[in-house]
């Protein structure tokens, strides 16, 4: 990666759709949208609800699954210099395992996110991201499959991150990536109605942001392989307070929506901020943030 800012998955199509807007070369990486074995349709609409600092989505992964993501899509990318991170998902393990092995050798795929955030089907639908057992059987039936970096992406819905993090660890991933979406939902007053035809969806944008932060701290602390910093990253200085809290590498999402140019303004801004403090490499400030009794010492 030329830099440590990706786009994240689903905020930014696969890359097609805003290469007319900016210069695709200038990006650390595209995380793709979601990939399934076979097409999957998602929800009805209402799809998106806005709400104070953040969306809530109800996509249901739709996608036109991972045949068309290889012989179409990432083709079409082979034309820029950026690694492209393929995002999977899979209702059973076999299935994000079968997604996986066709992915493997496919020119111009550099790695592979697993959104474990989906429901298992054969479990009763309970996600593969809220249960530690259910997540390291997928991360290992991956990684089983594949030679490319297998990154998998918790969700924020569990009362205990470290855990789940520790599972897919040991399961075999050579990275973690946090926070997909937090449950939420919306309803309008003066219709009495939900808002999104699926009723719940996921939070994403600002409002999560302090949420993303602690988790993204408390996983750093615990295990010892490269964590991915997403959650309400608009502008530099939020991607700097991950990249303090330990990240190293951050992903913007929904500030795509607001501005297609967010990830290279946030590039821009890590590079202008870094030169400011006298750093000379991203690496100094991994990591480097300072308990509160420390403030202003040692400057
Ligand atoms: C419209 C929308 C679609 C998303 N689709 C996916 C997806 O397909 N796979 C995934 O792992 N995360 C998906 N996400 C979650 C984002 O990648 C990201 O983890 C989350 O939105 C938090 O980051 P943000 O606050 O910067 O948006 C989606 C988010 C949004 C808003």
């Amino acid at each position: 990666m030329k830099n440590p800012v990706m786009v994240a998955s689903g905020t930014f199509g696969f890359g097609k759709e805003y290469s007319d807007l900016i210069d695709l070369n200038m990006l650390g990486a595209i995380v793709t949208k979601g990939t399934s074995l076979e097409p999957w349709e998602g929800n009805p609409p209402d799809r998106i609800a806005e709400t104070p600092a953040g969306m809530l989505n109800a996509i249901g992964l739709q996608n036109d699954g991972v045949e068309s993501l290889i012989t179409e899509k990432i083709p079409w990318l082979l034309k820029f210099d950026v690694p492209v991170i393929v995002n999977i998902v899979g209702t059973t393990a076999d299935e994000y395992a079968e997604v996986a092995r066709r992915l493997d050798g496919v020119e111009g795929v550099a790695g592979i996110e697993v959104n474990i955030s989906c429901p298992n089907v054969k479990e009763g639908g309970i996600a593969f991201g809220t249960d530690p057992a259910m997540a390291a059987e997928v991360v290992a039936a991956v990684r089983k499959v594949t030679r490319l970096p297998v990154i998998p992406k918790l969700s924020p819905n569990v009362t205990d991150i470290v855990l789940m993090a520790q599972a897919c660890v040991d399961a075999g991933a050579d990275a973690i990536s946090l926070i997909n979406t937090l449950l939420g939902t919306a309803i309008d007053a003066e219709t009495r109605t939900f808002k999104l035809a699926n009723i719940t969806g996921g939070l994403s944008g600002p409002a999560v942001k302090p949420v993303a932060l602690r988790m993204v701290w408390q996983v750093v602390q615990a295990v010892d392989v490269p964590v991915v910093g997403i959650g309400g990253i608009m502008t530099a200085e939020d991607a700097i307070e991950f990249f303090l809290a330990g990240a190293e590498a951050i992903q913007v999402g929904t500030a795509n929506f607001v501005n297609p140019g967010a990830a290279l303004d946030v590039i821009a801004g890590v590079d202008a901020y870094l030169e400011r403090h006298g750093f000379a490499h991203i690496r100094e400030i991994v990591g480097a943030v300072r308990s509160p009794v420390d403030k202003g010492k040692g400057d």
